[in-house]
């Protein structure tokens, strides 16, 4: 497969976002497997920005518990309580949080301690249930702003149409 991953660390984070999904929807073309997604995902974004860590937390009981998935980076925790940590209260309530520093978002769950900001999504299936978060996290404080949160949420619509 010619397609390679694009260096977008320079360009504007909406434009960057844009090339992203482009590169999404052609990687995945003919897909319906959420895990093949998942890994593709990880390894775009975390590549092409430069990222501390890329991954994403699965839901294996709703409401309560979520396990690791295809990530790119260090060792992430393996289990992540619905409502512990970002991810946690991003599952629980379903929205996107953006910690802008680490050590002032009670109930961080330190995983590496380079990290320093982080940016979790909501990832939604074909009945609009929760089946993941996407998990973002920097070694600089104050990296994500509404632009990532928008990127981001439009690149995992993808698994709207998952299986
Ligand atoms: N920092 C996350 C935990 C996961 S890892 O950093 C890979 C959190 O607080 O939810």
């Amino acid at each position: 497969m010619a397609e390679t991953i694009p260096d977008l660390r320079d360009i504007p984070r909406r434009a960057a976002y844009a090339e992203l999904t482009r590169h999404v929807n052609f990687v995945l073309a003919g897909i319906e497997d959420s895990i093949a997604g998942m890994a593709t995902v990880s390894a775009l974004v975390h590549s092409a920005l430069g990222f501390l860590w890329t991954g994403f937390y699965r839901v294996v009981e709703p409401g309560d518990l979520m396990r690791i998935g295809p990530y790119q980076g260090k060792l992430g925790c393996l289990e992540i309580a619905f409502g512990k940590g970002a991810c946690g209260k991003a599952a629980a309530e379903r929205r996107t949080v953006i910690v802008d520093d680490v050590e002032l978002f009670p109930g961080h769950i330190t995983c590496d301690a380079r990290s320093r900001s982080e940016i979790v999504v909501p990832v939604f299936g074909q009945s609009g249930e929760l089946i993941a978060v996407l998990d973002v996290d920097s070694d600089k404080p104050g990296a994500f702003t509404d632009d990532d949160r928008a990127g981001l949420e439009a690149l995992v619509q993808w698994f709207q149409r998952a299986a």
